[in-house]
């Protein structure tokens, strides 16, 4: 062809076009990830290009200085008004004049690339339920008799080739007015699965719209508000579940809807009070108005699930765990009593089984196990563990009842992770003397300046990570025997170890105002919290016909601060070699923001659920051996080779 070669970077897509071409419509033709909101009128600028001059030879081209045409009218104009980026065009307004390589920024990219993790099989790509689109639409005519509304689709329809779409009445309302405020002009968002309008605004919109990522936890509710068309987090916050004055643990909350009548309303009406409370901070936080929120995630368990969306979660109490349904859910937002916008639409992730919920189902979606080359056991560590392990062959998933010791619940000196807490220990095996820091603080307890650093907060009491290494570190110094049992002052060799009661417990810190220690019944918990989550992990590996694993990703915002050395000499995780347990951070909130993002990972999402084999781990007899070997430490029967290398 005659015609000039037109190349773009990264994609390396190619083609030849005629003389006048304009850079966009190059791109859309060669299906290359070009945005653009305003259909190329020069109005949003999301179609900036950055052209390249000179020889490539890779590309088998020599681009002159003159393959693009002059900066129009509308360009300086735009570059008057707030600036172009020096090297940067408009790619509706270029056209092509001769052979060119032209780049296109990721932040021209529609679907760029939002969520990255360390390991993972792939990046997730930005593809959002609800997207803005700029059009002009025909004016009303005598001759021609149809509704304004019907031209509005049908101008979304023909420039952005968009299906047919609906609008409610609340948009029919505002639909005139601002049509011919717009002068015909007007931007629309529109729900691109349920497709429907659901705003409108004269002329180009400026602003953002927004989608909430919500992680509803038993203890505690996260939010985090997305930018829709940037993908990026503009803010985040998290609540209390106020259901927690109803039972700290979820089967309390079940038993408190089967005493009560009526008691599972009152826990929907509590939680979703609070969700809207949260939802008005975040908005807050953002500077944004609530109804500005047009689509939202949802990820929890089974029984969050189900009195969050108002079914008695009954059942869920007592085997065989039946779900009112475990199919993802689209569901209205208003019908759920949220405050976000009028028409905003709410997507539940599917569950797994009656145990495992759309929380496990999130941690899948965001660590991809079934992706796996080699065997990874991934575990999310709350008052309940989901526990999944797999490869590309199979994935099964179980959950385990760890209770709420993890979280520093039931612990004498325990608590939240809050400043003031002890979260790192260790114990010098010689003295038997520990040294400790505390949240807030990165200055050890043996330290100069020690008195200083915490004299804001003191030191409270000691979250879930800082007990753990407490206990692993109780035992490696020999204060603790293997079934668990606190030695006294003269078994130990020192004065720290006192009887208290009829066991004995270890000073920790001896202020005498606020003393902390660890008992014999704080051992006991954290053993029966770790036996379940081993136990659970045993007995997928016993089903997967495998008796060790390639890695370990701890999940879950308290997995995260878990030291894999001490979880290990605890053996609340199966042996691996320790470079090999990762921590993913929040991952089933993680999985909640990629469904969000990017409504194609809901569809595998729902996909991946369907393969994955589900053990209720409760009618295994095998778990019950598990769990009693599992409560001494780190085992009574299991080889934890790792920790003798
Ligand atoms: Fe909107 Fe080019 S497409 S400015």
């Amino acid at each position: 062809s005659n015609d000039p070669l037109v190349i773009f970077t990264p994609s390396g897509k190619r083609g030849h076009f005629p003389v006048g071409t304009p850079v966009l419509t190059a791109a859309r033709q060669l299906g290359v990830d070009l945005d653009s909101v305003c259909g190329g009128r020069g109005i949003c600028s999301k179609c900036q290009i950055t052209p390249s001059y000179g020889e490539f030879p890779k590309h088998g081209v020599t681009v002159a200085k003159d393959a693009l045409s002059d900066w129009n009218s509308v360009e300086q104009r735009y570059d008057d008004k707030r600036g172009l980026k020096t090297g940067r065009r408009l790619g509706c307004q270029a056209q092509v004049q001769g052979d060119i390589v032209i780049d296109v920024p990721e932040t021209s990219q529609v679907h760029k690339q939002v969520v990255r993790k360390r390991v993972e099989a792939r990046d997730i790509t930005l593809n959002p339920s609800t997207k803005l689109f700029y059009v002009e639409v025909e004016q009303p005519d005598m001759h021609e008799p149809s509704g304004d509304l019907e031209r509005l689709v049908r101008a979304l329809r023909t420039e952005w080739d968009l299906p047919e779409l609906f609008a409610d009445l609340d948009l029919l309302k505002t639909l005139q007015p601002i049509l011919r405020k717009g002068e015909w002009k007007v931007t629309c968002a529109v729900h691109l699965e349920d497709r429907r309008i659901m705003q409108i605004w004269p002329g180009f919109y400026e602003g953002s719209i927004f989608g909430l990522a919500v992680d509803l936890g038993s203890t505690t509710i996260a939010g985090h508000l997305c930018d829709l068309a940037t993908g990026e987090v503009v803010a985040s916050s998290g609540i209390m579940n106020p259901q927690i004055r109803f039972g700290e643990d979820l089967m309390s909350r079940v038993s408190y809807s089967m005493m009560n009548p009526g008691g599972a309303d009152e826990m929907t009406a509590a939680v979703r009070d609070g969700m809207n409370e949260l939802f008005a901070q975040i908005a807050e936080e953002a500077g944004i108005t609530q109804d500005l929120i047009m689509d939202a995630v949802f990820v929890c368990n089974p029984v969050m699930h189900h009195l969050f969306l108002g079914i008695d979660p009954f059942e869920l109490g007592q085997a065989p765990f039946a779900l009112a349904t475990s199919e993802a859910l689209n569901l209205r937002a208003a019908e759920l009593g949220l405050a976000l916008h009028p028409a905003a639409r709410v997507y539940l992730l599917p569950c797994i089984a009656g145990h495992v919920g759309a929380d496990a189902a999130a941690v899948a979606l965001s660590e991809a196990p079934g992706k796996s080359e080699d065997l990874v056991l991934v575990v999310d560590v709350g008052t309940n563990a989901e526990i999944l392990l797999g490869n590309r062959e199979k994935v099964l998933a179980c959950s385990s009842p760890t209770g709420p010791a993890f979280e520093g619940a039931q612990i004498s000196s325990g608590q939240r992770a809050a400043p003031g807490a002890i979260e790192r220990v260790e114990i010098d095996p010689m003295t038997k003397e520990p040294r400790f820091r505390v949240i807030g603080s990165d200055i050890w307890s043996d330290e100069d300046g020690f008195a200083d650093a915490i004299a804001d907060t003191g030191v409270t009491g000691i979250c879930g990570s800082g007990i753990i290494e407490m206990v692993a570190e109780m035992r490696l110094a020999g204060l603790l025997d293997g079934p668990g049992l606190i030695g006294s002052s003269e078994q130990t060799g020192t004065t720290r170890c006192f009887l208290d009661g009829r066991t004995y417990s270890y000073m920790v810190w001896d202020d005498p105002e606020r003393p902390i220690t660890v008992t014999n019944r704080d051992i006991r918990e954290i053993q029966m919290a770790k036996a379940a989550l081993y136990s659970g992990a045993r007995l997928l590996m016993d089903k997967f016909g495998v008796d060790s694993v390639d890695r370990v990703v701890l999940a879950g915002a308290f997995g995260a601060h878990i030291s894999p050395k001490h979880a290990m000499v605890l053996g609340m995780i199966p042996d691996a070699p320790l470079d090999m347990v990762t921590s993913a951070g929040n991952a089933a909130g993680t999985g909640a923001r990629i469904a969000l993002l990017n409504t194609k990972a809901r569809r595998e999402i729902e996909q991946t659920v369907h393969n994955i084999h589900k053990i209720e781990t409760a009618i295994e007899p095998r778990f019950q051996e598990h769990f009693v070997n599992a409560s001494n430490i780190p085992n009574a029967v299991e080889p934890f080779p790792i920790l003798n290398t």
